[in-house]
C-alpha cells in the first residue's frame, strides 16, 4: 500500500467532514457553488469524507468522488447514505482515473495535486482536462513555489515519508492550463499573508488570525494581500474552461 493512502486512511476519522470556516477554505466551496445546479454531472477528485462532494449532491448533481483511501471512501458513503443523497465513490489515484473521460460538467481537485512531483501534476492535470465535456469546468488548487509555507509542508509531509510538496510559479500555472487548451477564467490567490501564522508563536493572538483568514462572509486581510501579491501566494484555485464545440 502506498504511504500516500495508509496515511489518509488513518487520517479519515478526523478529516474535517463539513465545508472550511476560513476564507480560503470557504472558498473552494463557493467556487463549486456557482456552478451547483440540478443535472450536474461533476467530479470530486481527492475527495476525502465528501465534505463537498455530499452538499454538492443535495443540489441534485450527480457526484463521483475518487480518492486513493478506501477509509475516507467508506466514510463517504456511509455519511451520504446518512444525508440522503447518492454519491458514486470511486477508489483511484491520481495521475490516472479510473473514470470516463469527457463526461464532466465540472472536476475539481483541492488539496491533492501539491502531493504529487512536477511530472506527476503534469499528467494529473491532463487527466483532470480530459474528464470535461466540451464548455465543462474545472478548478485546480496548486501551490505556489514562492511561498514560505512550502517548505514548511515540505518538511512535514517528508517527515511523514511523502515525496513532499511540489509548488509552481503564477506563470506556469497559466501555462499548465493552456497546454490543456482550457481558458483560464479565474484564478484566486490566497495565504500570502496567512502563511506567516506557520511562524512559531503566531497563533497566539486568535483576534489577529481571525483578521488575517477571515471567514465566509467577510474577506481577511490574507484576501487583500494575496491579491496584491499574488506571485507569493501559498496557493491559487484557478477556474478554467473547455471551450465549448465550435466556439
Ligand atoms: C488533504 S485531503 C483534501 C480533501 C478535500 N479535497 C479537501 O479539500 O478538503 C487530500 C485527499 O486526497 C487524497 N489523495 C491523495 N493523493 C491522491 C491521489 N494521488 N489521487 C487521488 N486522491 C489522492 C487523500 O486520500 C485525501 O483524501
Amino acid at each position: 500500500m502506498s504511504i500516500e493512502r495508509s496515511h489518509f486512511d488513518r487520517e479519515s476519522s478526523a478529516y474535517p467532514e463539513t465545508v472550511g470556516e476560513t476564507r480560503a477554505q470557504s472558498l473552494k466551496w463557493q467556487l463549486i457553488l456557482e456552478r451547483a445546479a440540478p443535472g450536474l454531472v461533476a467530479a470530486d477528485i481527492g475527495a476525502a469524507s465528501g465534505r463537498h462532494a455530499i452538499p454538492l449532491a443535495g443540489f441534485g448533481a450527480t457526484v463521483v468522488a475518487v480518492d486513493i483511501s478506501t477509509e475516507m471512501l467508506a466514510r463517504l458513503k456511509k455519511r451520504s447514505l446518512e444525508a440522503g443523497v447518492n454519491v458514486h465513490a470511486v477508489a483511484s489515484g491520481l495521475p490516472e482515473l479510473a473514470l470516463h473521460p469527457e463526461r464532466f460538467d465540472l472536476a475539481y481537485c483541492y488539496s491533492t495535486l501539491l502531493l504529487l512531483p512536477h511530472d506527476q501534476q503534469i499528467a494529473a492535470i491532463r487527466t483532470l482536462a480530459g474528464l470535461l465535456r466540451p464548455g465543462g469546468t474545472l478548478i485546480l488548487d496548486l501551490a505556489g513555489a514562492r511561498s514560505l509555507s512550502l517548505f514548511y509542508w515540505r518538511r512535514y509531509y517528508r517527515k511523514l515519508g511523502f515525496p513532499g510538496i511540489f509548488g509552481w510559479r503564477l506563470s506556469q500555472v497559466k501555462n499548465l492550463v493552456a497546454e490543456n487548451n482550457l481558458i483560464v477564467t479565474g484564478i484566486y490567490p490566497q495565504g500570502a499573508l496567512s502563511q506567516f501564522l506557520l511562524l512559531p508563536g503566531a497563533t497566539r493572538f486568535p483576534q489577529l488570525e481571525r483578521l488575517i483568514r477571515g471567514n465566509r462572509d467577510r474577506h481577511g486581510l490574507d484576501e487583500a494581500v494575496s491579491k496584491w501579491l499574488p506571485a507569493l501566494a501559498e496557493r491559487w484555485y484557478v477556474m478554467a474552461q473547455r471551450p465549448s464545440r465550435g466556439s
